[in-house]
């Protein structure tokens, strides 16, 4: 515990007050504004560009020098040596799992991938061309429904047993989501496939037809879904935690957490990276389009650009743009006009005084975009496979949040509105 006190002098008050200067294991120290309430005061910050809302001890980012670390392993480690239900386990536990209890573990996720038959009725009150994360937000809230009055959340068992619902319990409604959008037959989940290679199962294959998964395309998904496990207090998870805070139930949490990610600014950014590049159209194009980025009248942005916490390279877009061209050898599709596009305009981009002075490199929805577009994963698919992803971080963050003493999420306000004001008589 840190003896650090910072002063704060507001005008007219005689005494400065002293608040607590807290030290994290790594990061910036943090300034506890707790105690300003009861002195008349709240803190004010948009956005929360430097407000930490918890404690956490589960992914640090230092996004200045472009790392990534969960429970304390760099992301390109887990991404090399790990895998993606090694790393769920890793962020839900703290520890890497021994190897009985990484058997355990994927056999307790394999054997919870199917979902209640009364699950497919709800399917059938769906539009055909509902956008898939409007299906994921409604059928995962649905959930809820089915593991209610038998979850206690202050058990740890029970939350156990949701994390491991929710892990394996996710890609079967993301696979029918798709099957439901092009009219074809649900799979069920394979006990005989790992994790990824049932997922482009159930996503690929027909009742009609069992193909076998590419190894290099399973390798893939894998890495995509493990690079996108967590990624500390963004605005999904924080969602879930400010849901969670209230007691909610669990799959209500996550599913507030899919609605926070379907976004453009946020997990919806790999899909609006397809969608420029087919609006790009031809290489002939990237110039002017580069131009509109740069045009501050223009609110068109370069999609898969920037970050808001990595102001260098997004160490995740090192490992997917290996993994990018992995995939684009294998299915022999690296001169397929829009990845020339897509790597054309990189290049560009790299190169560009703009995105050099501000520091927008491509973030690892713009690679993620493009492997899931050449394994011919549709890119309204796209947002749904990074909440796949992304459920074993924002159920560990639940998780961490519940198991310890926590309030409920109020935030305050700067109140601009009228003054009180009587109701006009008539
Ligand atoms: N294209 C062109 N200009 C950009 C871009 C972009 N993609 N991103 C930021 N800028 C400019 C922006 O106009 C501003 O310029 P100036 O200083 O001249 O006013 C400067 O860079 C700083 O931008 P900002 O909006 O203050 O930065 P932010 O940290 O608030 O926003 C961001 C981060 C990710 C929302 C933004 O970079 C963006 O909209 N990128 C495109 C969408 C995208 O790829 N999002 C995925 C993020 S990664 C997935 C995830 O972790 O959720």
């Amino acid at each position: 515990m840190s003896n650090k006190v910072a002063k704060l002098t507001l005008d007219g008050s005689a005494e400065p007050i002293d608040l607590p200067v807290l030290s994290g294991t790594l990061g910036p120290d943090v300034v506890d504004v707790g105690g300003l309430t009861a002195k008349g005061y709240f803190t004010y910050d948009p956005g929360f560009m430097s407000t930490a809302a918890c404690e956490s001890a589960i992914t640090y980012i230092d996004g200045g020098k472009g790392v990534l670390l969960h429970r304390g392993y760099p992301i390109d480690q887990l991404a090399e040596h790990s895998d993606f239900l090694e790393t769920c386990f890793l962020l839900l536990n703290g520890e890497l799992p021994s190897t009985s209890e990484k058997e355990e573990f994927t056999n307790s996720i394999r054997y919870h991938t199917m979902v209640h038959e009364q699950v497919y009725e709800f399917f059938k009150g769906f539009p055909r061309d509902a956008h898939p994360m409007a299906i994921m937000v409604g059928v995962v809230g649905a959930l809820s429904a089915f593991y209610h009055d038998a979850l206690d959340i202050t058990n740890a068992e029970h939350r156990k047993l949701a994390a491991h619902r929710l892990i394996a319990k996710i890609p079967t409604l993301a696979a029918m989501c798709y099957k439901h959008s092009i009219g074809q037959p649900f799979m069920y989940p394979r006990n005989d496939f790992s994790y990824s290679e049932n997922f482009l199962h159930m996503m690929f294959n027909t009742p009609c037809e069992e193909a076998k998964v590419s190894p290099i395309l399973a390798k893939a998904m894998d890495v995509i879904f493990l690079l996108h496990a967590d990624h500390e207090q963004n605005a999904s998870t924080s969602t879930v935690r400010l849901a969670g805070s209230t007691g909610t139930n669990p799959y209500a949490c996550i599913s507030s957490g899919i609605a926070a990610l379907w976004g453009p600014a946020h997990g919806g950014a790999n899909e609006a990276v397809l969608n420029m590049l087919y609006e790009i159209e031809d290489e002939s194009r990237i110039e002017e389009f580069i131009a509109r980025a740069k045009d501050k009248n223009d609110p068109f942005r370069l999609m898969g650009f920037g970050h808001r916490v990595y102001k260098n390279f997004d160490p995740r877009a090192k490992v997917m743009r290996k993994i990018c061209d992995e995939v684009l050898d294998d299915l022999g599709v690296e001169n397929d006009p829009l990845f020339r596009i897509a790597r054309r305009l990189e290049k560009i981009a790299l190169e560009d005084e703009y995105f050099i002075e501000r520091k927008l490199y491509p973030n690892v929805d713009f690679y993620s975009g493009i492997i899931l577009q050449a394994i011919g994963i549709p890119s309204s698919m796209f947002t749904v496979i990074f909440s796949l992803g992304r459920t074993p971080g924002w159920i560990s963050h639940w998780n961490e949040m519940i198991s310890q003493p926590y309030k409920i999420g109020r935030p305050r306000q700067l109140y601009k509105g009228s003054t009180q004001r009587d109701y006009p008589k008539k």
